[in-house]
């Protein structure tokens, strides 16, 4: 098999807290379980949301942000059993919470993903709007976790504050600020923060308070694009102008967090990736509000591919689980996969014109950029052809090969005729057709 694209993942640090760190790695941040869950009819059970953790962790997910504990009862219990079953797989971080001892480690760990050996712990990350209450319910849940984290948002754009929220500037700056310490204060050492609908707000306005709750303790900045209205080119400069402008801003992580509103989500992702953000929040199958997030499978395969384009960057996931977390998402959240989905739709490796499918034939690379195999998509469809109207000989061929059958000449010719009258009906052509094609023609006095 040809590999067309370069294995990042074996340069994957052995740790990754947020402040040491290699410049080029970017930390993927999936949140399916929280923004994903929002979409409409994808509530899902507590089991299945254990079963989806477990994958984002086999997959080499950094953070995984599990739920929005305020939001119910259950939500909170789904996010505390995550933290205790995937979040510490050891117990040791539970005990010393539990005694009252916190560890002062920002950021999770290598694992599965990087090196092959031991198990991979994540980031397990609670949603909570900027009061106590909120972080009190998201603490109770993740600080069973070894690596805990609370991410707190509030919104800074004018419509936001002044029809949502009631408030001033000044009120939303030292809200932002008094919770963020409250986070850090019940013994949380890592604490992200939102400016909600930052693709909206005003610049010197997300400065200051940037720099206000860097000041209080926050570790990432996330900068979401929550109507997903920014384009790729105005997304990035936002995130450079963050960084250029921000006080403190060196000694924080930068996030993305994409809808896709405008179909940008996953371009704007990229290009805040290349403007300095490294840590990108997505989810499995692009699922979230509205017309979803930024996918992850989309976001990483891109740096994958191109890691070497955006200046070297790189992920920690092993990709070849991904196809694995995409059946379960769409099978849990019962959202289904459009067919022509980039990376995991059904055909997004399937090849039916008969220029592609002989181009495939003669080298894969000539229209694939990525091998299936990559994202663990092992067909039983050898050759990756899905005939039809458009197809040559040269595929029924080796199609027919592949059934067992090795025929050429004037036989070939008959039932490529046959075959193509049959197409002309049905839209797919199925290995059994093939074969009763081929029986017909043997058994024909
Ligand atoms: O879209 C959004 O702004 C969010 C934040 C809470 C990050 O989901």
């Amino acid at each position: 098999k040809q590999l067309t694209t370069t294995l990042y993942a074996s340069r994957r640090p052995s740790y990754v807290p947020n402040h040491i760190s290699d410049p080029n790695y970017v930390r993927i941040f999936d949140t399916t379980l929280r923004d994903g869950e929002q979409s409409p009819g994808a509530t899902m059970t507590t089991k299945e949301k254990l079963d989806i953790a477990r994958q984002l962790a086999k997959l080499g997910v950094d953070i995984i942000e599990a739920g929005f504990p305020a939001s119910s009862e259950a939500d909170l219990e789904a996010v505390k059993l995550i933290a205790i079953e995937v979040g510490n797989p050891s117990g040791e971080m539970g005990q010393k919470v539990l005694a009252g001892k916190v560890a002062g480690e920002v950021g999770g760990e290598v694992g599965l993903a990087g090196n092959g050996e031991g198990v991979h712990v994540p980031v397990i990350c609670g949603l909570a709007r900027c009061n106590k209450n909120d972080i009190d319910k998201a603490w109770e849940a993740v600080k069973y976790a070894k690596y805990p984290r609370i991410h707190t948002f509030i919104a800074t754009s004018e419509i936001h504050m002044q029809y949502k929220l009631k408030m001033s500037k000044e009120q939303v700056v030292e809200k932002a600020r008094s919770m963020v310490a409250y986070a850090r204060s019940l013994g949380c050492n890592d604490v992200e923060f939102s400016p909600e609908d930052a693709g909206r707000s005003e610049r010197e306005f997300l400065y200051e308070i940037l720099g206000e709750v860097i000041k209080a303790g926050a570790t990432t900045l996330n900068i979401p694009d929550t109507v997903g209205y920014n384009w790729p080119r105005e997304f990035g400069q936002l995130i450079a102008d963050i960084k250029a402008n921000t006080p403190g801003i060196e000694n924080v992580i930068i996030s993305t967090h994409c809808q896709n509103d405008l179909g940008l989500s996953t371009a704007n992702t990229l290009e805040g990736a290349y403007s300095g953000a490294r840590q990108l929040e997505c989810t499995i199958n692009g699922i979230g509000e509205r017309a979803g997030n930024a996918s992850l499978e989309e976001v990483v395969m891109t740096i994958k591919c191109k890691g070497e384009l955006l200046g070297g960057l790189y992920t920690g996931i092993n990709t070849r689980h991904i196809v694995m977390a995409s059946k379960m998402v769409e099978e849990y959240s019962g959202l289904m996969v459009q067919p022509h989905k980039a990376i995991v739709g059904a055909n997004a490796f399937a090849h039916e014109s008969g220029i592609h499918q002989d181009g495939m034939l003669k080298n894969r690379n000539t229209y694939e950029i990525m091998s299936p195999e990559d994202i663990g998509l092992f067909r039983s469809n050898e050759s990756g052809l899905t005939l039809g109207k458009l197809s040559g000989r040269h595929a029924l061929k080796s199609k027919l090969f592949e059934l067992g059958y090795d025929i050429d000449g004037k036989e070939l010719n008959d039932i490529f005729w046959r075959f193509k009258s049959v197409a002309e009906m049905k839209k797919v052509i199925t290995d059994d057709d093939l074969v009763a094609l081929v029986s017909d023609e043997v058994f024909q006095p």
